[in-house]
Protein backbone atom coordinates (compact mmCIF):
# COMPACT_ATOMS: atom_id res chain seq x y z
CA UNK A 1 0.00 0.00 0.00
CA UNK A 2 1.63 3.26 -0.96
CA UNK A 3 1.79 5.86 1.92
CA UNK A 4 -0.83 8.26 0.24
CA UNK A 5 -3.16 5.42 0.52
CA UNK A 6 -2.04 4.78 4.11
CA UNK A 7 -2.71 8.39 4.69
CA UNK A 8 -6.15 7.76 3.33
CA UNK A 9 -7.15 5.16 5.09
CA UNK A 10 -6.17 6.65 8.21
CA UNK A 11 -7.82 9.89 8.06
CA UNK A 12 -10.81 7.66 7.33
CA UNK A 13 -10.26 5.65 10.66
CA UNK A 14 -10.12 8.98 12.38
CA UNK A 15 -12.75 10.38 10.86
CA UNK A 16 -15.06 7.26 11.75
CA UNK A 17 -13.15 6.88 15.05
CA UNK A 18 -13.98 9.84 16.82
CA UNK A 19 -10.88 12.16 15.81
CA UNK A 20 -9.56 14.43 17.95
CA UNK A 21 -10.90 18.23 18.51
CA UNK A 22 -10.60 19.51 14.97
CA UNK A 23 -8.98 22.80 16.01
CA UNK A 24 -5.66 20.37 17.38
CA UNK A 25 -2.67 19.69 16.12
CA UNK A 26 -0.59 16.81 16.78
CA UNK A 27 3.27 18.14 16.33
CA UNK A 28 5.98 16.01 16.17
CA UNK A 29 9.10 18.45 16.75
CA UNK A 30 13.05 17.58 18.67
CA UNK A 31 12.91 20.80 20.67
CA UNK A 32 13.56 19.47 24.15
CA UNK A 33 16.08 21.12 25.43
CA UNK A 34 15.39 24.49 28.10
CA UNK A 35 15.75 26.61 25.84
CA UNK A 36 14.32 24.94 22.69
CA UNK A 37 11.08 24.24 24.49
CA UNK A 38 11.08 28.13 25.76
CA UNK A 39 10.97 29.24 22.37
CA UNK A 40 8.28 26.10 21.21
CA UNK A 41 6.27 27.49 24.26
CA UNK A 42 6.19 30.68 21.72
CA UNK A 43 4.20 28.91 19.51
CA UNK A 44 1.84 27.23 21.52
CA UNK A 45 0.83 30.07 23.13
CA UNK A 46 0.31 31.96 20.04
CA UNK A 47 -1.99 29.14 18.60
CA UNK A 48 -3.57 28.78 21.94
CA UNK A 49 -4.70 32.11 21.29
CA UNK A 50 -6.64 31.05 18.32
CA UNK A 51 -8.10 28.82 20.02
CA UNK A 52 -6.05 25.64 18.13
CA UNK A 53 -4.60 23.01 20.85
CA UNK A 54 -1.39 21.54 20.78
CA UNK A 55 -0.54 18.01 20.87
CA UNK A 56 2.69 17.42 21.79
CA UNK A 57 4.48 14.51 20.07
CA UNK A 58 8.21 15.84 21.12
CA UNK A 59 11.18 12.77 19.97
CA UNK A 60 14.68 13.92 21.76
CA UNK A 61 17.64 13.99 20.43
CA UNK A 62 19.25 16.99 18.50
CA UNK A 63 19.99 17.35 15.43
CA UNK A 64 16.48 15.53 14.46
CA UNK A 65 17.69 12.12 13.32
CA UNK A 66 15.68 9.93 15.65
CA UNK A 67 12.39 12.57 15.02
CA UNK A 68 12.55 11.97 11.59
CA UNK A 69 12.99 7.59 12.17
CA UNK A 70 9.91 8.36 14.35
CA UNK A 71 7.96 10.17 11.50
CA UNK A 72 9.02 7.26 8.70
CA UNK A 73 7.12 4.79 11.56
CA UNK A 74 4.47 6.84 12.05
CA UNK A 75 3.63 7.37 8.43
CA UNK A 76 4.26 3.73 7.61
CA UNK A 77 1.79 3.36 9.97
CA UNK A 78 -1.05 5.47 8.42
CA UNK A 79 -0.35 7.91 11.31
CA UNK A 80 0.80 11.01 10.41
CA UNK A 81 0.89 13.52 12.46
CA UNK A 82 -0.82 16.96 11.75
CA UNK A 83 2.71 19.03 11.56
CA UNK A 84 6.02 18.10 11.51
CA UNK A 85 9.32 20.01 12.16
CA UNK A 86 11.81 18.95 9.19
CA UNK A 87 15.21 20.44 7.81
CA UNK A 88 15.99 20.86 4.14
CA UNK A 89 16.42 17.81 2.11
CA UNK A 90 14.53 15.53 4.21
CA UNK A 91 11.40 18.08 3.63
CA UNK A 92 12.46 17.77 0.06
CA UNK A 93 12.36 13.81 0.27
CA UNK A 94 9.00 13.71 1.61
CA UNK A 95 7.45 16.45 -0.68
CA UNK A 96 8.29 13.40 -3.33
CA UNK A 97 6.17 10.76 -1.93
CA UNK A 98 3.41 13.07 -2.75
CA UNK A 99 1.64 12.95 0.83
CA UNK A 100 2.46 16.72 2.26
CA UNK A 101 -0.33 19.45 2.13
CA UNK A 102 -0.25 22.88 -0.05
CA UNK A 103 0.09 25.76 1.03
CA UNK A 104 -0.49 28.05 -1.44
CA UNK A 105 -3.55 29.68 -0.51
CA UNK A 106 -1.76 30.80 3.28
CA UNK A 107 1.36 31.85 1.16
CA UNK A 108 -0.35 33.91 -1.36
CA UNK A 109 -2.70 35.57 1.07
CA UNK A 110 0.16 36.37 3.22
CA UNK A 111 2.57 37.17 0.64
CA UNK A 112 5.19 34.84 1.43
CA UNK A 113 7.27 34.63 -1.68
CA UNK A 114 7.78 38.28 -1.53
CA UNK A 115 10.06 37.82 1.95
CA UNK A 116 11.08 34.67 2.08
CA UNK A 117 15.17 34.68 1.19
CA UNK A 118 15.03 32.15 -2.10
CA UNK A 119 17.61 29.85 -0.28
CA UNK A 120 14.78 29.10 2.27
CA UNK A 121 12.27 28.88 -0.52
CA UNK A 122 14.27 26.07 -2.20
CA UNK A 123 13.21 24.03 0.26
CA UNK A 124 9.50 25.00 1.13
CA UNK A 125 8.66 24.63 -1.99
CA UNK A 126 8.01 21.25 -4.38
CA UNK A 127 7.16 21.89 -8.20
CA UNK A 128 6.62 25.40 -7.63
CA UNK A 129 3.54 24.80 -4.49
CA UNK A 130 4.73 25.91 -1.18
CA UNK A 131 4.30 22.66 1.52
CA UNK A 132 6.60 23.88 4.34
CA UNK A 133 6.50 27.07 6.44
CA UNK A 134 10.16 27.76 7.48
CA UNK A 135 10.07 29.54 11.16
CA UNK A 136 13.40 30.53 11.00
CA UNK A 137 16.79 30.72 10.06
CA UNK A 138 19.68 29.08 12.12
CA UNK A 139 23.82 29.23 11.35
CA UNK A 140 26.09 26.38 12.24
CA UNK A 141 29.29 28.42 11.93
CA UNK A 142 29.17 29.88 15.25
CA UNK A 143 31.51 30.02 18.56
CA UNK A 144 30.10 30.01 21.77
CA UNK A 145 33.07 31.64 24.27
CA UNK A 146 32.76 31.97 28.25
CA UNK A 147 33.65 36.28 28.41
CA UNK A 148 35.64 35.09 31.97
CA UNK A 149 37.20 32.75 30.27
CA UNK A 150 38.48 34.79 27.37
CA UNK A 151 39.40 37.37 29.39
CA UNK A 152 41.48 35.05 31.88
CA UNK A 153 43.31 33.95 28.76
CA UNK A 154 44.30 37.61 27.81
CA UNK A 155 43.81 36.89 24.27
CA UNK A 156 41.53 38.51 21.73
CA UNK A 157 38.74 36.78 20.27
CA UNK A 158 40.28 34.47 17.93
CA UNK A 159 39.77 35.23 13.89
CA UNK A 160 42.26 32.76 12.51
CA UNK A 161 43.17 29.06 13.37
CA UNK A 162 46.15 29.75 15.09
CA UNK A 163 44.55 32.68 17.08
CA UNK A 164 42.01 29.98 18.21
CA UNK A 165 44.99 27.49 18.86
CA UNK A 166 46.20 29.74 21.16
CA UNK A 167 43.13 30.41 22.95
CA UNK A 168 42.54 27.05 23.00
CA UNK A 169 45.80 26.15 24.23
CA UNK A 170 45.46 29.29 27.04
CA UNK A 171 42.59 28.12 28.55
CA UNK A 172 43.98 24.52 28.84
CA UNK A 173 46.96 26.02 30.67
CA UNK A 174 44.33 27.96 32.95
CA UNK A 175 42.98 24.04 34.21
CA UNK A 176 39.51 24.67 32.34
CA UNK A 177 38.47 22.37 29.42
CA UNK A 178 38.88 24.42 26.70
CA UNK A 179 36.13 22.75 24.20
CA UNK A 180 33.01 21.63 25.30
CA UNK A 181 31.39 19.09 22.77
CA UNK A 182 29.35 16.13 22.84
CA UNK A 183 30.17 13.05 20.77
CA UNK A 184 27.47 12.27 18.53
CA UNK A 185 27.50 11.93 14.72
CA UNK A 186 25.84 15.15 14.57
CA UNK A 187 27.49 17.33 16.69
CA UNK A 188 30.97 16.05 14.96
CA UNK A 189 29.71 17.05 11.71
CA UNK A 190 28.66 20.37 12.57
CA UNK A 191 32.02 21.17 13.88
CA UNK A 192 33.44 19.91 10.28
CA UNK A 193 31.03 22.27 8.55
CA UNK A 194 32.85 25.09 10.02
CA UNK A 195 36.35 23.71 10.08
CA UNK A 196 35.76 22.94 6.41
CA UNK A 197 34.16 26.40 5.91
CA UNK A 198 36.99 27.85 7.05
CA UNK A 199 39.59 26.43 4.60
CA UNK A 200 37.28 28.47 1.87
CA UNK A 201 34.04 28.72 0.21
CA UNK A 202 35.21 27.16 -3.24
CA UNK A 203 36.34 24.13 -0.97
CA UNK A 204 33.39 24.01 1.03
CA UNK A 205 30.92 24.03 -1.90
CA UNK A 206 33.14 21.89 -3.82
CA UNK A 207 33.44 19.07 -0.98
CA UNK A 208 29.64 19.71 0.81
CA UNK A 209 27.57 20.57 -1.94
CA UNK A 210 28.76 19.42 -5.74
CA UNK A 211 29.95 16.32 -4.00
CA UNK A 212 33.44 16.96 -5.87
CA UNK A 213 35.89 13.62 -5.73
CA UNK A 214 38.85 15.93 -5.52
CA UNK A 215 37.31 17.91 -3.03
CA UNK A 216 36.19 15.12 -0.67
CA UNK A 217 39.49 13.27 -0.83
CA UNK A 218 41.95 15.49 -1.44
CA UNK A 219 44.56 17.52 0.26
CA UNK A 220 42.38 20.02 2.18
CA UNK A 221 39.76 17.28 3.42
CA UNK A 222 43.02 16.27 4.73
CA UNK A 223 43.72 19.34 6.63
CA UNK A 224 39.79 19.80 8.03
CA UNK A 225 40.82 16.38 9.48
CA UNK A 226 44.25 17.33 10.96
CA UNK A 227 42.32 20.35 12.19
CA UNK A 228 39.70 18.05 13.37
CA UNK A 229 42.14 15.83 15.11
CA UNK A 230 43.70 18.96 16.89
CA UNK A 231 40.08 20.04 18.35
CA UNK A 232 39.74 16.20 19.77
CA UNK A 233 42.35 17.12 21.66
CA UNK A 234 40.58 19.89 23.45
CA UNK A 235 37.62 17.73 24.57
CA UNK A 236 37.20 16.10 28.06
CA UNK A 237 37.27 12.35 28.81
CA UNK A 238 33.29 11.86 29.18
CA UNK A 239 32.62 13.68 26.05
CA UNK A 240 31.12 10.63 23.92
CA UNK A 241 27.22 11.05 24.07
CA UNK A 242 26.56 13.94 26.06
CA UNK A 243 23.63 15.99 24.63
CA UNK A 244 24.74 19.33 23.05
CA UNK A 245 22.83 21.14 25.66
CA UNK A 246 24.46 19.56 28.06
CA UNK A 247 28.05 20.89 26.19
CA UNK A 248 26.31 24.63 26.31
CA UNK A 249 25.71 24.26 29.94
CA UNK A 250 29.82 23.75 30.76
CA UNK A 251 30.55 26.86 28.69
CA UNK A 252 27.83 28.54 30.56
CA UNK A 253 28.77 27.49 34.08
CA UNK A 254 32.48 28.17 33.41
CA UNK A 255 34.05 24.20 33.66
CA UNK A 256 34.68 24.55 29.63
CA UNK A 257 35.66 27.56 27.79
CA UNK A 258 33.66 27.26 24.74
CA UNK A 259 31.86 25.32 22.05
CA UNK A 260 31.41 24.78 18.60
CA UNK A 261 27.73 25.17 17.47
CA UNK A 262 24.76 26.28 15.46
CA UNK A 263 22.92 29.36 17.29
CA UNK A 264 20.42 26.85 18.99
CA UNK A 265 23.14 26.97 21.58
CA UNK A 266 22.41 30.47 22.60
CA UNK A 267 18.68 30.34 23.52
CA UNK A 268 20.72 27.60 26.58
CA UNK A 269 22.69 30.92 27.73
CA UNK A 270 19.67 33.05 27.63
CA UNK A 271 17.92 30.67 29.63
CA UNK A 272 20.40 31.00 32.41
CA UNK A 273 19.73 34.69 32.01
CA UNK A 274 23.44 35.39 30.67
CA UNK A 275 23.62 38.35 28.57
CA UNK A 276 26.09 38.39 25.54
CA UNK A 277 28.89 40.54 25.58
CA UNK A 278 29.07 40.00 29.59
CA UNK A 279 28.74 36.42 30.42
CA UNK A 280 29.82 35.06 26.65
CA UNK A 281 30.99 36.28 23.50
CA UNK A 282 29.61 34.89 20.23
CA UNK A 283 32.13 34.86 16.96
CA UNK A 284 32.06 33.39 13.64
CA UNK A 285 34.05 30.13 13.37
CA UNK A 286 38.05 31.59 12.88
CA UNK A 287 38.08 31.97 9.39
CA UNK A 288 34.18 32.00 7.98
CA UNK A 289 33.36 35.57 8.76
CA UNK A 290 31.54 36.80 6.15
CA UNK A 291 30.12 32.94 4.66
CA UNK A 292 27.38 31.39 6.72
CA UNK A 293 26.06 27.59 6.63
CA UNK A 294 22.89 27.77 7.31
CA UNK A 295 19.55 25.69 8.25
CA UNK A 296 16.24 26.14 8.25
CA UNK A 297 13.86 24.74 10.98
CA UNK A 298 10.57 24.66 8.89
CA UNK A 299 6.66 23.19 9.87
CA UNK A 300 5.65 20.58 6.99
CA UNK A 301 1.98 19.22 7.05
CA UNK A 302 1.03 16.21 5.95
CA UNK A 303 -2.23 15.81 4.00
CA UNK A 304 -5.01 15.03 6.47
CA UNK A 305 -8.96 14.53 5.84
CA UNK A 306 -9.27 16.20 9.43
CA UNK A 307 -7.51 19.24 11.19
CA UNK A 308 -6.10 20.72 7.48
CA UNK A 309 -7.62 24.19 8.49
CA UNK A 310 -5.94 23.98 12.20
CA UNK A 311 -2.63 23.43 9.68
CA UNK A 312 -2.92 26.64 7.29
CA UNK A 313 -3.62 28.70 10.76
CA UNK A 314 -0.44 27.55 12.15
CA UNK A 315 1.31 28.18 8.71
CA UNK A 316 -0.02 31.74 8.74
CA UNK A 317 1.01 31.88 12.93
CA UNK A 318 4.59 30.65 11.91
CA UNK A 319 5.23 32.90 9.50
CA UNK A 320 3.23 36.01 11.01
CA UNK A 321 6.13 38.27 11.70
CA UNK A 322 5.71 39.65 14.91
CA UNK A 323 5.55 36.08 15.65
CA UNK A 324 8.97 35.35 14.24
CA UNK A 325 10.56 38.24 16.27
CA UNK A 326 8.91 36.61 19.46
CA UNK A 327 10.08 33.15 18.61
CA UNK A 328 13.35 34.08 17.14
CA UNK A 329 14.46 36.21 19.74
CA UNK A 330 14.07 33.24 22.83
CA UNK A 331 15.72 29.88 19.89
CA UNK A 332 18.49 31.71 18.57
CA UNK A 333 18.13 31.55 15.42
CA UNK A 334 16.72 34.62 13.22
CA UNK A 335 14.03 35.19 11.32
CA UNK A 336 12.90 33.10 8.04
CA UNK A 337 11.28 36.39 6.53
CA UNK A 338 13.80 39.29 5.59
CA UNK A 339 10.93 41.96 6.99
CA UNK A 340 11.00 41.55 10.68
CA UNK A 341 13.08 44.67 12.79
CA UNK A 342 15.98 43.31 14.61
CA UNK A 343 14.93 45.65 17.55
CA UNK A 344 13.82 42.92 19.84
CA UNK A 345 17.11 40.83 19.13
CA UNK A 346 20.41 40.74 21.30
CA UNK A 347 23.82 41.45 20.04
CA UNK A 348 23.82 37.62 19.24
CA UNK A 349 20.67 38.40 17.11
CA UNK A 350 21.85 41.15 15.19
CA UNK A 351 24.68 40.06 14.08
CA UNK A 352 23.41 36.80 12.88
CA UNK A 353 20.29 38.70 10.95
CA UNK A 354 23.16 41.00 9.79
CA UNK A 355 25.95 38.10 8.75
CA UNK A 356 22.68 36.31 6.76
CA UNK A 357 21.59 39.53 4.84
CA UNK A 358 25.71 39.94 3.94
CA UNK A 359 26.38 36.66 3.36
CA UNK A 360 23.03 36.31 1.04
CA UNK A 361 24.05 38.83 -0.88
CA UNK A 362 27.71 38.01 -1.08
CA UNK A 363 26.97 34.45 -2.71
CA UNK A 364 28.65 33.34 0.82
CA UNK A 365 25.40 31.59 2.00
CA UNK A 366 25.68 27.58 2.11
CA UNK A 367 23.43 25.05 3.42
CA UNK A 368 24.57 23.08 6.25
CA UNK A 369 25.59 19.21 5.38
CA UNK A 370 25.49 18.73 9.47
CA UNK A 371 21.48 19.81 9.49
CA UNK A 372 20.72 18.54 6.01
CA UNK A 373 20.61 21.68 3.55
CA UNK A 374 23.67 21.15 1.39
CA UNK A 375 23.34 16.95 0.63
CA UNK A 376 19.98 14.48 1.20
CA UNK A 377 19.96 12.29 4.36
CA UNK A 378 21.67 8.97 2.46
CA UNK A 379 25.15 11.28 1.57
CA UNK A 380 24.92 13.29 4.85
CA UNK A 381 24.77 10.15 7.13
CA UNK A 382 27.66 8.71 5.09
CA UNK A 383 29.25 11.22 6.01
CA UNK A 384 28.33 11.42 9.57
CA UNK A 385 29.71 7.59 9.74
CA UNK A 386 33.27 9.12 8.49
CA UNK A 387 33.78 12.02 10.67
CA UNK A 388 32.34 10.32 13.65
CA UNK A 389 34.87 7.37 12.70
CA UNK A 390 37.77 9.54 12.90
CA UNK A 391 36.79 12.06 15.78
CA UNK A 392 36.68 8.29 18.07
CA UNK A 393 40.28 7.63 16.32
CA UNK A 394 39.53 4.76 14.24
CA UNK A 395 40.60 6.97 10.85
CA UNK A 396 44.16 8.95 10.31
CA UNK A 397 43.08 12.06 8.83
CA UNK A 398 44.41 10.50 5.19
CA UNK A 399 42.52 7.45 5.77
CA UNK A 400 39.47 9.98 6.82
CA UNK A 401 39.72 11.52 3.10
CA UNK A 402 39.54 8.51 1.35
CA UNK A 403 36.44 7.20 3.22
CA UNK A 404 34.79 10.33 2.61
CA UNK A 405 35.02 9.68 -1.00
CA UNK A 406 34.33 6.09 -0.58
CA UNK A 407 31.06 6.70 1.59
CA UNK A 408 29.68 9.27 -0.62
CA UNK A 409 29.83 7.53 -3.88
CA UNK A 410 28.23 4.07 -1.93
CA UNK A 411 25.68 6.45 -0.70
CA UNK A 412 24.95 8.27 -4.05
C1 LIG B 1 19.00 21.56 14.47
C2 LIG B 1 17.69 22.33 14.51
C3 LIG B 1 17.68 23.27 15.70
C4 LIG B 1 18.02 22.52 16.98
C5 LIG B 1 19.29 21.68 16.79
C6 LIG B 1 19.64 20.87 18.01
O1 LIG B 1 18.99 20.68 13.39
O2 LIG B 1 17.57 23.10 13.31
O3 LIG B 1 16.40 23.87 15.80
O4 LIG B 1 16.95 21.67 17.30
O5 LIG B 1 19.15 20.84 15.69
O6 LIG B 1 18.77 19.84 18.20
Amino acid sequence: MTIKKLLASAALTALTAGAAHAEDVEVLHWWTSGGEAAALNVLKDDLAGQGIGWIDMPVAGGGGEAAMTTLRARVTAGDAPTAVQMLGFDIKDWAGEGVLGNLDDVASSEGWDAVVPEALQFFSKHDGHWIAAPVNVHSTNWVWINKAALDATGLAEPTSWDELIAVLDAMEANGITPLAHGGQAWQDATILDAVVLSLGDDFYKAAMIDLDPDALSGEQMVEAFNRMEKLRGYVDDNFSGRDWNLASSMVINGEAGMQMMGDWAKGEFLRADQTPGEDFVCIRFPGTQGAVTFNSDQFVMFEVEEGAEAQKAMAASVMNPTFQSAFNVVKGSVPARTDVPNDDFDDCGKKGMADLADAGSNGRLFGSMAHGHSVPAAVKNAMYDVVTAHFNGEYDAETAAEEMLNAVESAQ
